[in-house]
Order: structure tokens, then C-alpha cells, then sequence
């Protein structure tokens, strides 16, 4: 393990730890994220977290995920 964690979208600047109760409270799912943030239009590489965190309420991962 190289220590390394991923804890945002790093193109929009968005914590996990912001967005998962704005994704909680508005019952989204990735497609609503994507289009009410902008999170994972850009470079995409947080798409598989975030689909994880809505998933199991993770908000730091340390394990490398693709889509
Ligand atoms: S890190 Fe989220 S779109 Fe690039």
C-alpha cells in the first residue's frame, strides 16, 4: 500500500466528505451527481469512488478502483 488515499474529485475541488451528505439528502445516484456537481465530468477518475461512496458511505479509499 503506498499511503496514497482518494478523498475528493480532485477537478471540482468536492471533498467526499461534502458531497456524500448532499448526495444522502437529495437521494442521488451517480448520473445525479454528475450532473448536479460536476463531479466525474471532467477527468472521470473519481467516477468508481463515488459510485462507492454511495454505495457504502465511504468517503476515503485506499484502494485503487476503475470504472
Ligand atoms: S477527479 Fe472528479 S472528474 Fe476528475
Amino acid at each position: 500500500m503506498s499511503g496514497i488515499a482518494v478523498t475528493m474529485c480532485l477537478c471540482r475541488r468536492m471533498p467526499f466528505t461534502r458531497l456524500l451528505p448532499l448526495a444522502r439528502d437529495r437521494n442521488w445516484t451517480l448520473e445525479d451527481v454528475i450532473r448536479e456537481t460536476g463531479c466525474g465530468d471532467q477527468c472521470g477518475l473519481c467516477r468508481p469512488y463515488v459510485r462507492r461512496m454511495l454505495l457504502t458511505g465511504e468517503t476515503t479509499f485506499t484502494e485503487l478502483l476503475a470504472e
